[in-house]
């Protein structure tokens, strides 16, 4: 700022361009104006980066055709340029200037859950620089369901490249403040339109080949995809960790993403059980002198009794555990546990992408009782 304010460059001296990330509240974001979000669009127009909320997590937007503002994405969340981003359109009519090539597949998944959070991986056209799919051939697509990132996409009047607005490895935020604290002073403006609804990102889904398969398990799940196309396949890389040397479809997935600073386990198997060994592997760790991290359910989070419990909500109601999981993973780095351990999710609906994106947290550390 200082040397912005002195204008002229003097010789000798060390110019920093340092940046104030601005804020922009919308107390009601179902009542968001174009003229409300037109200071944040015309940043993204003059390539710059702004972080919005969408129902899934908050995305870190920049214009998608202008490679530059790629590059600067990547920078910001020091990212690894190879991670593709994904393409965020407002209405069905940008599809065309995007994707090359609309499936079958892809038409009857759009049709069931767009606009929502559900992303779809298409051939892409020219226009989509190599900068922002990572030099891939294809393009993730995602048309959001919620109203400020709708009503923000349709003001820059472009596509929007957005991949979740955390630093990389950090957990995907949920609340404008978990953005700043990642990212204050890294980009230029945040719209704070309060907590994402869903709290895991999107599912994402590849339609770009013969066969359809499931990159990513979100809030569409896979029973639901099924329902609209049947075929669809299950990645490798969902459920276990990727192999050395292999080179995933998304490739997303081949970093440890959503980690907590502490070092989690997760522990799976009936209850009663994943509790008593939860219970003696923390009395072992506190009498070597580390502080615990217990992240349970509602329904045994009471029964403890040691370590710092937090519980990410019912087992009875999916949805709300997905919702906390990513803000409690952050609440552990505040709190500055050394260790943590999980319970264990069942693998169905939701529950499926609430053990993905616990197994990376993890570092697909699983102990099975
Ligand atoms: O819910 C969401 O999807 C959020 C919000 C902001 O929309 N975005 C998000 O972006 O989660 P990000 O960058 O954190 O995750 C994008 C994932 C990565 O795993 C990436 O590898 C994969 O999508 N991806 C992007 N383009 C791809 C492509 N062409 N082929 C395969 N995977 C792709
Ligand atoms: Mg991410």
């Amino acid at each position: 700022m200082r040397a912005q304010r002195h204008g002229g460059k003097r010789p000798g001296m060390v110019y920093f361009n340092i940046m104030v990330t601005k804020v922009l509240k919308i107390e009601d974001p179902e009542n968001v104006s174009p003229e409300m979000l037109e200071p944040a669009a015309e940043i993204i127009r003059a390539g710059g980066l702004v972080a919005f909320p969408t129902e899934t997590v908050y995305g870190l937007g920049g214009n998608a055709i202008d490679p530059d503002a790629s590059r600067k994405i990547y920078a910001a969340k020091g990212r690894p340029s190879d991670n593709p981003l994904i393409v965020h359109i407002a209405d069905i009519d940008e599809l065309e200037a995007v994707a090359a090539e609309l499936p079958d597949a892809a038409v009857k998944l759009i049709c069931a859950f767009w606009p929502g959070p559900l992303t779809l991986v298409l051939k892409k056209r020219m226009i989509i620089p190599d900068a922002t799919t990572g030099g891939l051939p294809t393009v993730a697509v995602r048309m959001p369901s919620h109203p400020v990132a709708a009503m923000f996409i349709r003001t820059c009047g472009l596509p929007v490249a957005a991949p979740s607005a955390n630093l990389s490895g950090r957990p995907s935020p949920t609340t404008a403040r978990h953005v700043l604290e990642d990212l204050d002073g890294r980009i230029d403006m945040v719209i704070d339109g309060g907590s994402a609804q869903v709290g895991l990102e999107s599912t994402i889904v590849d339609v770009s080949t013969e066969t359809a398969s499931l990159l990513r398990p979100g809030e569409i799940t896979l029973e639901m995809l099924r329902g609209v196309v049947p075929g669809i396949q299950v990645d490798p890389a969902v459920t276990g960790p990727v192999a050395d040397g292999v080179k995933p479809k998304a490739p997303g997935m081949k970093y440890r993403h959503y980690a907590p600073k502490a070092e989690m386990s997760i522990v799976t198997g009936e209850t009663g059980r994943v509790r008593e060994k939860i219970l003696e592997l923390a009395a072992e760790q506190e009498a070597a002198g580390k502080r615990v991290g217990i992240l349970a359910a509602e329904e045994s989070a009471g029964s403890y009794g040691r370590g710092t419990v937090r519980s990410v909500g019912t087992r009875a109601d999916e949805e709300t555990v997905a919702h906390n999981l990513f803000s409690v993973l952050r609440e552990f780095d505040a709190l500055d546990v050394d260790v943590i351990y999980a319970e264990g999710f069942e693998e169905r609906g939701i529950g499926r992408a609430v053990m993905n994106r616990l197994r990376k947290a993890a570092g697909y550390r699983v102990i099975e009782v």
